[in-house]
């Protein structure tokens, strides 16, 4: 195996471990219309030596997957002598996807450093004042939107790299993806709307 497929798949291996992390998070985050299974399940995930762990270990999985990612670029960008105008058939220009995936990045940081000082005793209160703001609702609303389209295409990728290119395994990815990004979206969205 070439160093280049080497680290694809160990890149494709992180990306699959934050999205299991993903599933996990968002379904966690559902038990946030019973107040009292949510604060529960805070209450064991942050005493027990489970939170710092798993931070690290996504942080880490982060940091992997976009340090491999930017050393594949560099790889591809040497063997092609004439660069991209635009990228794959939805006909989005190099420049913002670079900048949708740097968007990305900006908006886990912000998230995990808003989340890391919250006051643990109380989850839920901290999360329903995050947000009242109307400018959180839209800041994290963009970072789902972003993070939906890039996990769709990725994962569409991986399938057709193992072979898998028939049309209904491709929207089953998509409708896998979009069903994520709406499970995160419907607790700021309830706290904003209906909470308020
Ligand atoms: C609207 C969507 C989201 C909500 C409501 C939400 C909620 C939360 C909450 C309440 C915590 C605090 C946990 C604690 O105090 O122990 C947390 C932490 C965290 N979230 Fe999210 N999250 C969302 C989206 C995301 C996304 C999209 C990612 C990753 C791309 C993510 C990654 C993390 C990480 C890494 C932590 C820190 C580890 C931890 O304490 O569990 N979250 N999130």
């Amino acid at each position: 195996m070439s160093l280049l497929q080497l680290q694809k798949r160990s890149m494709a291996i992180a990306g699959v471990a934050m999205l299991g992390y993903l599933v996990f998070h968002m379904l966690t985050n559902l038990s946030f219309f019973s107040q009292s299974a949510f604060t529960q399940f805070y209450e064991g995930y942050n005493i027990g030596l489970i939170r710092w762990p798993i931070l690290l270990i996504f942080a880490g999985a982060v940091v992997f997957h976009v340090k491999t990612a930017i050393k594949i670029r560099k790889v591809n960008s040497k063997a092609r002598t004439v660069d991209y105008q635009i990228h794959d058939k939805l006909m989005i220009s190099a420049a913002l996807v670079t900048a949708s995936i740097g968007f990305l990045l900006f908006f886990i940081i912000v998230h995990i450093l808003q989340t890391v000082t919250f006051d643990t005793d109380h989850v839920y209160q901290e999360l329903s004042g995050l947000f009242q703001s109307v400018w959180m609702l839209v800041f994290y609303m963009a970072g789902l939107f972003v993070m939906t389209m890039h996990l769709s295409h990725s994962l569409a990728n991986v399938l057709q790299t193992l072979g898998k290119t028939s049309v209904s395994c491709h929207y089953l990815v998509w409708a896998a993806c979009i069903l994520l990004g709406l499970g995160f979206a419907i607790v700021p969205l309830y706290i904003f709307f209906v909470m308020s």
